[in-house]
């Protein structure tokens, strides 16, 4: 059975997340859907979240797992039995960005293969970093991320707020 995973941060996932598993869901037998594990980034959800909102959104996608994963793609590539890497790509930025990532792997483990996903136009300015600046900033991201999703930004959102009030 061909695998792929499809890392990130997922901090949280967007519908622009969604559309590159649907698209790449169907080319594979397996495709692993890997969080990083990288406290030291500080993400808004920690991974327990995150894993609960990506299960959430992905539920009705046949053979789409949710995993998670620390240290270097690679090794978890490695240990997996993963040949493929897929990643999403909404601008030339991206893909400059995406280029060096995949060298690298590649460099560190020669069969690794990336594939590069060209996300919908609709998305192309869809991230996590926007969505929760819009939602800190009480903004609706509904058009942008599952129901579940949005629920979340917005407890987060008003929590932080009620910090600093
Ligand atoms: O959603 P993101 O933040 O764009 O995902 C980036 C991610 C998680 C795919 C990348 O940072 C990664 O693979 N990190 C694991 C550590 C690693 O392997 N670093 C070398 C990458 S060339």
């Amino acid at each position: 059975m061909r695998k792929a995973v499809y890392p990130g941060t997922f901090d949280p996932i967007t519908l622009g997340h969604l559309d590159v598993i649907a698209q790449a869901a169907p080319l594979f037998g397996e495709l692993v859907v890997a969080v990083l594990h990288n406290p030291a980034k500080r993400p808004w959800f920690d991974l327990d979240e995150r894993l609960e909102m990506i299960r959430d959104a992905v539920a009705s996608f046949p053979h789409v797992r949710v995993d998670a994963f620390s240290g270097l793609l690679v090794d978890y590539c490695r240990a997996s039995g993963i040949e493929c890497v897929v990643r999403g790509v909404r601008n030339h930025v991206d893909l400059q960005n995406e280029m060096a990532m995949a060298h690298m792997n590649r460099a560190l483990y020669g069969d690794l293969v990336t594939l590069f996903v060209p996300t919908s136009p609709e998305w192309s300015f869809v991230s996590s970093s926007l969505v929760k600046d819009v939602a800190m900033h009480g903004g609706d991201v509904t058009r942008f991320v599952t129901p579940r999703v949005a629920r979340a930004l917005a407890a987060r959102a008003e929590g932080m707020a009620n910090r600093h009030a």
